[in-house]
């Protein structure tokens, strides 16, 4: 037995080592084949609006590169507080098993939210953090680097989004909740944040929860379970990496994007026919980040739902002119690369302009809008048979993801959690008094995903 034990142990062992191994050298790699992609942008920027919005966003948001970088180990000393103050109570927010309990719970998210707000109140100092923000506002990174900041964004983010539940799993007590009052500590330096990024989103977003939340060498660095299951711990850490993953291999698409749209526009059709054709072969070779991954033997169903997808959620709101505005949490539709691609396809935007405003940082919006803005899709005439025929493999992609997406999404959102109302992160809670069961509840969602995939052609 101890022995089997020992062997099941080391191999464990050996395949992490083996998957960070493999993780360090495919980015040496890209980082070298970046840096040239980073300068040919520089050099196209003055001439062509899509590799001047990619090479905003990346020298801009991502510190130069993408995904962006963020120092988690360099926080200024004012924001150190709010890194400790979530390291030191994070193993105390998730539960194996969700009490079925209402004041049981109710306890739980009371006593963490309370310790949660006495540490932050003893230990920051919140007008240091004030004049940290306003000297980045007036003087940008010669007061303090991209990469700093990146990582203070995901840091109140992952701060907030613990104290918005208070427990995990999330339970219906925190799911009834409409609005929330958050300290002051959570509430000032985030308002500074999201005006830096041009957002009014009130939750965390994939930019700052997911892709921020890598450091250098693929460690992520705010888990939300700590814990002894294997099956919670990987299905959190590779739920996560699927989106980063996605975006490491995407930054050559947009560069790619940015080439074909140049020769485009310089009429040089064979370039433009290379560009496109190289586009299509590297949608296939990223696809299987999702396919291979978003499955039951590697993100078991049993635990997603409880214990992976809570923390992402929001659903409270603020009253604004009267009327009470819901926040939502994280989609996949807050993927760069999916906006990206419809827009290169020519197709309709799938989030909405208050959905973007709220939840895509201005140079993410930035770059989607030029790339729509010179699609040339739509001026092909009889004679570009290849550029069609490489749109339509891209296409063709597409749809296989979004109907991969259709049907896998279903068991995990479908999984029996009685600790909690029927809710999606990117959607909030979908069940209401009048729904009868799941179906009826996720039906409105899954219409959306039909007509984005019936748009995709
Ligand atoms: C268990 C895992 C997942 C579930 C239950 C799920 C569920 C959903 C649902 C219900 C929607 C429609 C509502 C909305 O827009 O938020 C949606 C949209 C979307 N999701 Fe997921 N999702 C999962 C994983 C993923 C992953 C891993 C990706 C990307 C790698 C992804 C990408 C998208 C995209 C791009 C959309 C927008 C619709 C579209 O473009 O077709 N999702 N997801």
């Amino acid at each position: 037995m101890i022995f089997v034990i020992i062997l099941v142990v080391s191999m464990v062992a050996i395949l992490g080592i083996a998957r960070w191994v493999t993780w360090v050298l495919v980015n040496i790699e890209n980082k070298y084949d970046n840096a040239g992609r980073i300068l040919d942008l520089k050099d196209l920027a003055s001439k062509n609006e899509v590799a001047s919005a990619l090479f905003r966003l990346v020298s801009e948001d991502g510190a130069g590169l993408w995904p962006p970088r963020a120092a988690h180990n360099r926080l200024p000393s004012c924001f150190q507080p709010y890194q400790d103050i979530y390291l030191e109570l994070i193993p105390n927010l998730s539960t194996a098993i969700p009490a079925l309990d209402d004041d049981i719970n109710k306890q739980r998210i009371e006593e963490f939210r309370h310790k949660m707000s006495r540490l932050l109140c003893e230990r920051v100092n919140i007008l240091e953090v004030k004049h940290v923000l306003e000297r980045f506002k007036l003087e940008g990174s010669r007061s303090l680097t991209q990469e700093i900041y990146n990582a203070v964004y995901c840091c109140v983010a992952v701060c907030r989004h613990a104290y918005r539940w208070g427990t995990i799993p999330v339970v219906k007590q925190a799911q009834n909740e409409i609005m929330l009052d958050f300290p002051m500590e959570l509430n000032v330096p985030w308002s500074y944040l999201q005006r830096h990024f041009e957002l009014s989103g009130e939750s965390g977003n994939m930019t700052s929860n997911i892709l921020l939340n890598f450091d250098q060498c693929g460690k992520r660095f705010y888990k939300v379970n700590i814990t002894d299951s294997y099956k919670i711990a990987t299905a959190e850490d590779i739920f996560s990496r699927i989106f980063f993953n996605i975006e490491v291999l995407a930054f050559p698409i947009y560069y790619e994007i940015a080439l074909a749209t140049t020769a485009f526009a310089d009429q040089r059709k064979k370039g433009c026919i290379r560009h496109v054709k190289n586009i299509a072969k590297q949608i296939k070779k990223l696809l299987p980040i999702f396919f291979d991954n978003l499955r039951d033997s590697k993100i078991a169903h049993a635990v997603w739902l409880s214990h992976v997808q809570g923390f992402q959620a929001w659903g409270v709101g603020r009253i604004v002119n009267g009327k009470f505005e819901k926040h939502d949490g994280l989609s996949g539709n807050q993927l760069l690369f999916f906006s990206t691609i419809d827009a290169f396809l020519d197709l309709d935007r799938y989030l909405s302009d208050e959905n973007m405003e709220r939840y895509i940082p201005v140079n993410q919006r930035r770059l989607s809008l030029a790339i729509k803005n010179h699609s040339f899709r739509h001026k092909l005439d009889d004679g570009d048979v290849e550029l069609k025929k490489y749109f339509k493999n891209i296409a063709n992609y597409m749809r296989m993801f979004r109907s991969a997406h259709r049907s896998r999404a279903r068991p995990y959102l479908e999984h029996p959690a009685p600790e909690r109302l029927i809710m999606t992160a990117g959607k909030s809670v979908l069940e209401t008094p009048k729904t009868k069961g799941f179906d009826d509840a996720y039906k409105p969602l899954d219409d959306m995903l039909m007509a984005q995939l019936q748009l995709t052609v």
